[in-house]
């Protein structure tokens, strides 16, 4: 068995068509698919071994190399753009067919939302070994082999219903791609995914990176450009350069947190309007957390005065004048419950953000890491008669296309703000 084969290196992927799109992806040695695989695709690297699964035939073709890194519309006009996460592939040899491929892809655990890892790969090779080659005669030629080689075949179809589960080891796991979330109820027990930390789970108030993962590949397309006004330890910094999108991140932290975030106030902008493709706001929800001793952090304002929604709409107004016109902004919050004294921060944030965007949609994310989520604090919730925040709203909303124009018969809430120490 070759070098390359015994290392851990070995990743493969499996692209799926139709009877419609076979022909093409033979025709063209072009494999795609759409947004739904697009982060899994994207990651297979020049080399990978790639399969391709028909869902009508039930047939796995097989054996193909990546002659390119996966990337967005390497071919615009295949399958009419419907599948525009492509890469540029070679059979090896004869393309052979194997039958009954959902249920052979099952048994060995291999979806379409991340790469193989290497035990699954060489069960998979194996499969596709003509009889009358040696083992190690195969893998050599599956991993010199440029494309152009033949090799004289003999092949009868191997038994693989006697597989065992496969195992995945932990450095397979970490391979694991996130998934697009399907409702608006988002639960991520981790902060982060992957191989590398986004951002650092250590810093007060850190976003979930999965959250601004899911925010970019709904939103955004390779090379998009992404705006994070408040960004604290640079979550969205490091989803986006994974994900191949740009990013740029500012935060009021003097230092900031990292040399690659831009020290600015998010009240004001350094770029020019309609430019961007994606913000995301984790904004300070009033005056729980000290950030940092800068005093325009706003995260110095309580969220029970007026001035804390009126600074952070000078920030709704900035990232509506950068963002193109029909691109997204989600902003994160959550409400406030101290002394005694409730504040729907969320709603309050939302009737702002209403005069300068049309709501996407609002998603629930449950509040995980709390330091008040301990028995403790359940118990004082239960006999004090309150409940500890569960949930964060992400607002998905987006800059009209045309002028928001003023709804005359649209009623506005006139909200009492009660200053706090003012209370009994
Ligand atoms: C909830 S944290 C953001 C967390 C971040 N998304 C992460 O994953 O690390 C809010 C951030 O807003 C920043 N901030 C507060 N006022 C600001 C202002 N006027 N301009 C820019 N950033 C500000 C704070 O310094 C803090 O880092």
């Amino acid at each position: 068995m070759t070098q390359l084969l015994l290392s851990s290196a070995v990743k493969g992927y499996v692209f799926a068509c139709t009877e419609a799109s076979q022909k093409e992806c033979f025709d063209r040695k072009l494999f795609g698919t759409s947004k739904l695989y697009g982060a899994a695709a994207i990651r297979v690297k020049k080399g990978d071994f790639l399969f391709l699964l028909n869902l009508d035939s039930d047939l796995l073709y097989g054996v193909f190399k990546a002659t390119t890194e996966a990337g967005f519309n390497i071919v615009p006009e295949a399958w009419n753009g419907k599948y525009p996460y492509q890469i540029k592939v070679e059979p090896l040899g004869e393309i052979v067919p194997l039958k009954d491929a959902k249920k052979l892809l099952k048994k060995l655990g291999v979806g379409r939302s991340s790469l193989m890892g290497r035990t699954a790969v060489l069960k998979i090779l194996e499969l596709y070994r003509p009889s009358n080659v040696p083992m190690n005669n195969w893998y050599q030629f599956l991993t010199q082999s440029e494309g152009s080689q033949s090799l004289s075949v003999s092949f009868e179809p191997k038994t693989w219903q006697l597989f065992g589960q496969i195992q995945r080891t932990k450095e397979e796991e970490n391979e694991e791609v996130p998934q697009l979330q399907a409702t608006t109820l988002w639960d991520f027990p981790k902060q982060s995914y992957g191989k590398t930390p986004k951002g650092d789970n250590k810093y007060a108030g850190v976003t979930p990176a999965e959250l601004i993962w899911n925010l970019v590949w709904r939103y955004t397309e390779p090379g998009d450009l992404v705006v994070d006004p408040m960004c604290g330890s640079g979550t969205t910094l490091d989803v986006c350069r994974e994900e191949g999108r740009k990013a740029i991140c500012y935060d009021i932290a003097p230092p900031p947190s990292r040399s690659d975030i831009i020290q600015n106030d998010a009240r004001e902008i350094p770029l020019p309007d309609n430019h961007v493709d994606l913000v995301f706001v984790d904004s300070p929800y009033g005056d729980n957390i000290r950030y940092n001793d800068q005093p325009d952090c706003i995260g110095k304002i309580s969220s029970e005065t007026k001035r804390f929604y009126d600074e952070l709409e000078k920030v709704m107004k900035e990232c509506h004048r950068i963002l193109k016109p029909g691109k997204v902004l989600g902003w994160l919050i959550g409400d406030q419950w101290v002394k005694k004294e409730f504040t729907p921060v969320g709603f309050l944030l939302y009737e702002r953000l209403l005069k300068y965007f049309e709501t996407v949609d609002i998603i629930t994310i449950v509040r995980r890491g709390q330091a008040s989520h301990t028995g403790l604090w359940y118990n004082r919730a239960r006999r004090f008669n309150f409940y500890l925040r569960g949930f964060k709203y992400l607002f998905i909303m987006r800059k009209p296309l045309l002028k928001k124009k003023e709804n005359k018969n649209q009623r506005t809430i006139n909200w009492t703000y009660y200053e706090r120490n003012n209370k009994s």
